[in-house]
């Protein structure tokens, strides 16, 4: 009997994947296919992929072809496959010519003739709902913006507006097709959604402007400095419905969220204390530093260490403490302290003090360590008293990160899901209220 395998997504499943399945079973006597898992493509950066893989699993099975189904789940699963199911062919369509020759070495590689003029990515093309994107603010946070929506599906960036002209027209002429606005409510009128990386203090009345336009937001953190600004515009959002949503880009990384699951389910028992810390040094000419524009460190980047204190903790601290070390009026280092009934956490940022950043969840039984650069999550341990019960966990990151967000943020605006459990909106509050405490200098200390 001769035994073929083939792999693939199958996502949306088309006639190239029907011809392709039917010349791989032609080729022998008993056809496997392999259909990759949901967390497989999601670590290879296939983020837009429509079915889930029970879904794909089915469709594979609707085709007659297969004889038996199996799940891609790891890079070498193949030559594992080969050598367990005793494959004598593996087969694959002509885009991959040369790239499956290491395989000949455990079977005969046959590269099948590909169907022209269909593939999953069009037919996600065709039948997403395109979301017009306007970008509001054009400096460097905003550069990062076409690119990572450029792996995502179901939107498109269209317009700009930045009150510097010469910034806004300096983006659209690197980002060629994304065009300039003279005004905010110009571009307001060109798009459904905005991403707003405008200065901190123009974020309030920018998202309120969009979401009575009726645009949905996502706007850089920290969406505003006054936790009843925050509370206002979520509720504004609602009655407008449209989406709000901030845009930490932690918070939708695929290791951080498992690590936060991980340790919500006990793996290293009862939390007490979290430490999270994060400084980069930054030439102080910069406007970071300005106290006019709202600079300093906790401002800038207070929200990335709270996260993980407020998704695992939540939001009813007992008391906060804040102390800082001020220039001009803006704190290059601050270090906040934060109650809780059964458990304490602190933070520590800075844009003049370099500390390690390093983010530690101490258990009952154990406790989590996340090296630096722990907001850019791509690998963390768990560590145990038995240091043969450590475990090490690693994951990709692909590009600077933003895809992850805009792309929850295009599935909330698609699927009208107004909040999404990566970030809710009541952290968004507590975070902003954080801020509000620090510039009213409630709970502080100067250092
Ligand atoms: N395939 C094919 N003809 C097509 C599309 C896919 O023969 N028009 C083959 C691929 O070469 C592969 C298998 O079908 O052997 C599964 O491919 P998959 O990546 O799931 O399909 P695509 O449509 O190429 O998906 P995407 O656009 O997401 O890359």
């Amino acid at each position: 009997m001769t035994k073929v395998i083939t792999y693939g997504t199958y996502d949306l499943l088309h006639q190239g994947h029907i011809n392709l399945l039917r010349r791989a079973k032609e080729l022998g006597d008993y056809l496997i296919v392999g259909v990759t898992s949901d967390s497989f493509d999601r670590g290879r950066g296939k983020l837009n992929v429509r079915n889930n893989v029970l879904e794909r699993v089915e469709a594979v099975k609707a085709t007659g072809y297969a004889d038996e189904i199996i799940i891609e789940d790891y890079i070498g699963q193949k030559i594992d496959d080969i050598q367990k199911y005793n494959v004598d062919i593996f087969a694959i369509g002509s885009d991959w010519e040369g790239q499956f020759d290491y395989l000949n070495e455990f079977a005969k590689v046959v590269y099948l003739p590909r169907t022209e003029g269909v593939s999953s990515t069009m037919l996600r093309a065709e039948t997403t709902n395109n979301v017009k994107v306007g970008i509001v603010g054009c400096g460097r946070v905003a550069h990062r913006f076409p690119g990572e929506a450029n792996v995502v599906s179901g939107l498109s960036v269209t317009a700009c507006y930045d009150l510097d002209a010469t910034a806004m027209n300096s983006f659209a002429d690197t980002f060629n097709t994304v065009k300039p606005c003279p005004t905010y409510e110009a571009l307001l009128n060109e798009v459904d959604a905005v991403y707003i990386a405008a200065p901190h203090l123009a974020h309030y009345s920018c998202i309120k402007t969009a979401l009575n336009a009726r645009k949905h937001v996502l706007c850089e953190t920290p969406m505003v400095l006054k936790g009843a600004e925050a509370k206002e515009l979520f509720e504004l959002a609602e009655q407008n419905d449209v989406v709000l949503m901030e845009a930490n880009k932690t918070a939708h990384c695929p290791a951080f969220n498992h690590l936060m699951v991980m340790i919500k389910s006990g793996i290293i028992g009862e939390v007490v204390d979290i430490e999270a810390s994060l400084s980069q040094l930054l030439d102080k000419s910069g406007r970071e530093f300005d106290v006019n524009q709202a600079g300093g460190a906790l401002f800038e980047q207070g929200s990335y260490p709270l996260l993980p204190i407020i998704r695992l903790m939540g939001c009813d601290y007992k008391n906060l403490n804040l102390y800082s070390r001020m220039e001009n009026n803006v704190d290059i280092y601050t270090k906040g302290v934060l109650c809780y009934d059964k458990a304490v956490c602190s933070f520590k940022v800075g844009l003049g003090v370099k500390t390690e950043g390093n983010l530690v969840i101490s258990g009952t039984k154990g406790y989590a360590y996340v090296p630096a650069p722990w907001w850019l999550t791509d690998y963390f341990e768990l560590r145990y008293e038995d240091q043969n019960k450590n475990q090490k966990f690693f994951y990709k990151w692909d590009g600077p990160g933003l895809r992850y967000e805009i792309q929850e943020f295009i599935s909330c605006v698609v699927n009208k899901r107004f909040s999404t459990a990566r970030l809710r909106r009541r952290e968004s509050i507590c975070m902003a209220e954080i801020m509000q405490q620090f510039m009213e200098r409630k709970n502080f200390m100067e250092i």
